[in-house]
Formats: structure tokens, sequence, C-alpha cells
């Protein structure tokens, strides 16, 4: 589960969670993952295999997701403390930007922060296995792993073009910081 940290407070509460993404215009789901998973996903880093075995382990997410959303394909990122370059790979979406398309994540293992200033009011959602958020196109927000520095997600797209981060000037969108 989630947490969310504003400048005020502090959010745990599942449903107070999801109430208060969802006035931002946030999707946020929690799924458990199949324990079938575990063994595989407790692995730090993952083989081209083993990748198309979490992701065939998890195809009926994909196909209710495709049938809710419209996604059309998705993919699986494992990023870990020995991956090259991957403080390149942060650097490169830890500043405030946005996207032209959505962007979908289910956190399958590890943890991550993705941060938003949305209304004026910035603030960060921690996640961890079994989260999945989505965020709407041009939604002004950025990611990085936390201090365990390890994290796998599937990636949904509709459209894979829109994956260029357009970098936003926070100062421009930030009210109450
Ligand atoms: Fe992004």
């Amino acid at each position: 589960m989630a947490t969310i940290i504003r400048k005020t407070e502090t959010l745990t509460d599942g449903d107070v969670i999801r109430a208060f993404l969802v006035s931002k215009g946030l999707v946020y789901e929690s799924y458990k993952t199949p324990e079938a998973l575990d063994i595989v996903l407790a692995q730090k880093g993952l083989s081209d295999a083993e990748k198309a075995e979490v992701l065939s382990g998890l195809e009926y997410r994909f196909d209710q997701l495709k049938k809710d959303h419209g996604y059309k394909a998705n993919d699986l990122v494992v990023l870990h403390d020995e991956v090259p370059g991957i403080q390149d790979m942060l650097a490169k979406f830890d500043k405030l930007h946005i996207h032209t398309d959505e962007e979908v994540r289910y956190i399958i293992d590890g943890s991550g922060v993705f941060g938003f200033i949305i209304d004026g009011e910035k603030f960060e959602v921690h996640v961890g296995k079994g989260d999945f958020i989505s965020i709407p196109a041009n939604t002004n927000h950025w990611f990085t792993l936390d201090q365990n520095l390890r994290i796998k997600a599937v990636r949904y797209f509709k459209d894979n073009s829109g994956w260029t981060p357009v970098y936003v000037d926070e100062s421009k969108v930030l009210v109450n910081a």
C-alpha cells in the first residue's frame, strides 16, 4: 500500500489515499501479485527469460486493463544498484516533467517515489509492491527510487510515442510549496 506525504500530513489509509489521488485526477489501485511469481520477483536482477515469465504470469492483469482502458502494449522495467548507468536513467525522470501520453505503472517488487505538483500542491506518493498508478497526460510529476535502489514495474502503454519527458519549470506551477 502506498503512503502519501503532503506538506501538512501523511496519508497511510487505503481508502483515504485512493480518495485523495482521485481528487487530484490520478488513478490508484492495489493489486496483489500472484504468489507463483514470488520466487522470481525476489531476485534482484532478471534475465530476459525471467522477465517474459513475469509478464506471462501477469497476462490476466494486462487482459483486464486492455478491456477497461485500451492499453495495447506492456513491458517490465527492472532497476537496481548494479544496473549500468542507473543514476543517468534516474536523472532523466527525477525532475518535474509531463508526457503527452498516460504514465501507467504497476509496481511488483521494490519501491519508489512519484512526486507531483497538481493544483499548485506538491506531494509525494511512495509506492511499493502491488501499487498500480496511472498518471494522465500533461500531469506535472517526477519519479525516483528511494534508498533501496530497487524496483520492478510493469509499464502499460496506449502509444509508445509519448515517452519523451517534457520538462516543466517548477516555479511556474507551484503555489504553496
Ligand atoms: Fe514520467
